[in-house]
């Protein structure tokens, strides 16, 4: 038996709908709430430069009024530092960011970043901040991680989720074998982006990874069968996966 797979619920998207019209409605506090219902083991969101999902505000309102534990994905500037040191979020993961890309378009680069991140992972651990890092399955970001002293790697997995089910064997052996060698250097793996219901099956499978995080599929799903019950089938299909 493999341990429990955590899921994390992305609220990005229920905040980019309500920045569509300005005001509160619809509020990622009820999202979260309604996910913490629907049995998520927490709650991720990204406050970005921009703002553009995700604000300040929302971040303050979630730790203050949220039990589940959150997880604040966040670019490597002293801006973001500063408000995780605020903040206090039970995780933060270190993410990749441009202004004009739609979403986190690929996984951070480590390896090429040992001397700016250093000294960020180093501050949120000592705070007691579980740092993430959101890399690409591959070897040399994995050694980046290990050098960086950091306790979790979240593996991209947009690569894999782009390709239809006949072509996805290579991402999937490419992001096992990156799960295994993060696991055997004592890193515990998280995955995600672009992951559903169909294709979230041969990931839950992966008996080391420990958590997913997914958003857009589960924002958009609610619009159809609401958020509940879009979390429950997510939730199901983890667990006959595993
Ligand atoms: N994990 C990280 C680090 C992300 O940046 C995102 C996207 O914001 C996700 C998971 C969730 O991806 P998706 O919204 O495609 O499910």
């Amino acid at each position: 038996m493999t341990a429990r797979l955590r899921l994390g619920v992305n609220i990005d998207h229920v905040a980019t709908i309500r920045n569509a019209r300005g005001g509160g409605h619809p509020d990622p506090l009820r999202a979260a709430e309604i996910a913490a219902a629907a049995g998520a083991d927490g709650i991720t969101a990204h406050l970005r430069e921009d703002r553009r999902h995700i604000t300040d505000d929302d971040i303050a309102r979630l730790r203050e009024r949220i039990a589940l534990p959150l997880n604040l994905e966040m670019a490597a500037t002293e801006e973001m530092l500063a408000i995780a040191l605020k903040h206090r979020p039970h995780a933060a993961c270190i993410v990749p960011e441009r202004r004009e890309e739609r979403t986190t378009e690929g996984g951070l680069d480590a390896a090429g970043q040992i001397a700016t991140l250093t000294p960020i992972v180093g501050k949120l651990r000592d705070a007691g901040i579980r740092v993430s890092l959101f890399i690409e399955p591959t070897a040399a970001q994995i050694e980046a991680a290990v050098k960086l002293g950091a306790p979790v790697v979240e593996f991209h997995t947009g690569a894999y989720a782009h390709f239809p089910e006949a072509d996805r064997a290579p991402e999937l052996r490419r992001l096992t074998d990156a799960v295994a060698l993060a696991a055997k250097n004592g890193i515990e793996p998280h995955a995600g982006h672009g992951l559903t219901t169909a294709n979230v099956g041969p990931v839950a499978a992966i008996p080391q990874i420990a958590e997913l995080n997914i958003g857009h599929y589960l924002i958009g799903e609610a619009i159809f069968i609401g958020l509940d019950a879009a979390i429950r089938e997510m939730r199901a299909a983890m667990d006959v996966a595993r």
